[in-house]
C-alpha cells in the first residue's frame, strides 16, 4: 500500500525536480564564456544622451572602424535609453520608427557586417530612466525580439522599480535571454544600490557598483534623492570590490569620460585606472569627431593590454606607500608573473616620485601573487611613451607626475 511516509516522499521530489525545472535556484543559467575579459565598446548614453538614431549610430559604427577603435579591441556598440517606440497590440517592443526608420535588425547586420556587436538598453522596472517602456511583465518577450534582432549587449538599469527585489528581477532576464537562445551579454545596471557583488556573479557579467559618473573630475553633483560622481569620487568607491571581480563577472564603475571635458591629464589618469582595476572599457565620447590626443588615450595598446589580461585580477592600492599624500600607486598582477604599476597624482601640483623596487614589498595577499622585488627583476616600460625605463633591480625609479595624472609602467618580468 501507499504510505503516508511514501506519499510525502513523492510529494517532495515533484517539488524539488519541479523547483529545478520551473525558476529553481539550478533552472536559469546566465550565459558562459562571455566577457572573459573586461567588455570593450562604447554606448550613446554619455555624450548623445536621448539623440540616438540610425545615422548617428551608423557613422559611428564606421567610426570605431576608421579610428582604429575595433582594431584596438572595442567591440560592442551600445544604445542606450530612447530609442524604443511603443509596444505592439501583443505586448512586443518596436523600435521608434522615425528614428530607426530601417529598423533595429538592419543596424544590427551592418555593426555584424563591420565586425562588431550591437547591444540594447532596457529597464527591469515599468519605464526607462527617461520614461519609455521598461521590461517588468514583458522579460520574455523582450528578450525573444532583442534575439530575433539580434542583438548582443543588454545593459538593464533599475529606474521605476518600486517595490521589485533586485536579484529576482534581473535573475527573471537572465533566464528569459537564456531562454531566447542567443548569447547576450548581460550588463546589470542598478548602481551598486543591493550590493550587486553579492549576488550577481551567476546573474550578470558585469554589475554598476555607483551612482552614475560625469565628466567631473573629484565632484558630486547633487539632486534630491541621488548624485552623480566625478571620477575620483568613483574611484574611491571601488574600495574593497576587487575580491568579487574575475572572467565573466566584473565590476563596472560606469562607462568612459574621456574626450567629454576632462582636462588631458584627468583624461589619461581615469583611462589608466579603469584599465588597472580590471573596469569595463566602454568609450562614451562622439568617436566621429574625437581629438588625436582622445583617440590616443582609448587606443593605448599597452594599457588595454593590462585591463584586458587573461587573470582578470583587479588592482589594489598599495597602502604601505606614504611618501606623500597626493601620490596613489596601484598594482595589477599579470599573466606570466608580469605587474602593472600606475601612480595617481590626486594633488594640485607636480609631483616627484621615487620608488626603489628592491625597498617595497608589494603582494597580492587576495590573489596570491608576490612580486618579489627583492629578488626578481622586471624590465620597466612606460605604457604612455612605449619606452622603456630600465630594471627594477637595478636603479630606482624617478618620474615627475603632473597635476591629476598618470603614470603607468608594464613590468615584464625577465
Ligand atoms: C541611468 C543609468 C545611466 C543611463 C541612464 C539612461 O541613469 O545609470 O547609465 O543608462 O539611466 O536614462
Amino acid at each position: 500500500m501507499f504510505s503516508y511516509k511514501q506519499a510525502i516522499k513523492q510529494l517532495s521530489l515533484l517539488l524539488c525536480s519541479g523547483l529545478l525545472l520551473f525558476g529553481g535556484p539550478l533552472q536559469a543559467e546566465k550565459f558562459d564564456n562571455l566577457a572573459m575579459t573586461p567588455p570593450m565598446g562604447w554606448n550613446s548614453w554619455n555624450d548623445f544622451r536621448c539623440e540616438v538614431d540610425e545615422k548617428m549610430l551608423r557613422e559611428t559604427i564606421d567610426a570605431m572602424v576608421s579610428s582604429g577603435m575595433r582594431d584596438a579591441g572595442y567591440e560592442y556598440v551600445n544604445i542606450d535609453d530612447c530609442w524604443h517606440g511603443e509596444r505592439d497590440a501583443q505586448g512586443f517592443i518596436q523600435e521608434n520608427k522615425q528614428r530607426f526608420p530601417s529598423g533595429m535588425k538592419a543596424l544590427a547586420d551592418y555593426a555584424h557586417s563591420k565586425g562588431l556587436k550591437l547591444g540594447i538598453y532596457s529597464d527591469a522596472g515599468w519605464q526607462t530612466c527617461a520614461r519609455f517602456p521598461g521590461s517588468r511583465g514583458h522579460e520574455f518577450q523582450d528578450a525573444q525580439v532583442y534575439a530575433s534582432w539580434g542583438i548582443d549587449y543588454l545593459k538593464y538599469d533599475w529606474c521605476y522599480s518600486e517595490g521589485l527585489n533586485a536579484e529576482g528581477a534581473y535573475q527573471t532576464m537572465r533566464e528569459a535571454l537564456h531562454q531566447a537562445g542567443r548569447p547576450i551579454l548581460f550588463s546589470i545596471c542598478e548602481w551598486g544600490e543591493s550590493k550587486p557583488w553579492e549576488w550577481a556573479k551567476d546573474v550578470g557579467h558585469l554589475w554598476r557598483t555607483t551612482g552614475d559618473i560625469y565628466a567631473c573630475w573629484d565632484c558630486e553633483n547633487k539632486f534630491p534623492t541621488w548624485s552623480t560622481w566625478g571620477v575620483l569620487k568613483i574611484l574611491d568607491m571601488q574600495e574593497g570590490l576587487r575580491k568579487y571581480a574575475g572572467p565573466g563577472h566584473w565590476n563596472d564603475p560606469d562607462m568612459l569620460e574621456v574626450g567629454n571635458g576632462l582636462s588631458y591629464e584627468q583624461d589619461r589618469s581615469h583611462f589608466a585606472l579603469w584599465a588597472m582595476l580590471a573596469a569595463p572599457l566602454i568609450a562614451g565620447n562622439d568617436i566621429r569627431h574625437m581629438s588625436e590626443q582622445t583617440k590616443a588615450i582609448l587606443t593605448n595598446k599597452g594599457i588595454i593590454a593590462v585591463n584586458q589580461d587573461a587573470m582578470g585580477i583587479q588592482a589594489f592600492r598599495l597602502k604601505s606607500y606614504s611618501d606623500n599624500d597626493n601620490l596613489q600607486i596601484w598594482f595589477k598582477p599579470l599573466e606570466n608573473g608580469d605587474w602593472a604599476m600606475a601612480v595617481l597624482n590626486r594633488g594640485e601640483d607636480t609631483e616627484n616620485f621615487r620608488f626603489d623596487w628592491r625597498q617595497q614589498q608589494v603582494k597580492d595577499d587576495l590573489f596570491q601573487h608576490d612580486a618579489a622585488f627583492d629578488k626578481a627583476n622586471y624590465r620597466i616600460t612606460d605604457l604612455w611613451t612605449n619606452k622603456e625605463l630600465g630594471q627594477t633591480l637595478q636603479q630606482t625609479t624617478e618620474v615627475q607626475i603632473k597635476s591629476h595624472d598618470t603614470f603607468i609602467v608594464r613590468l615584464a618580468k625577465i
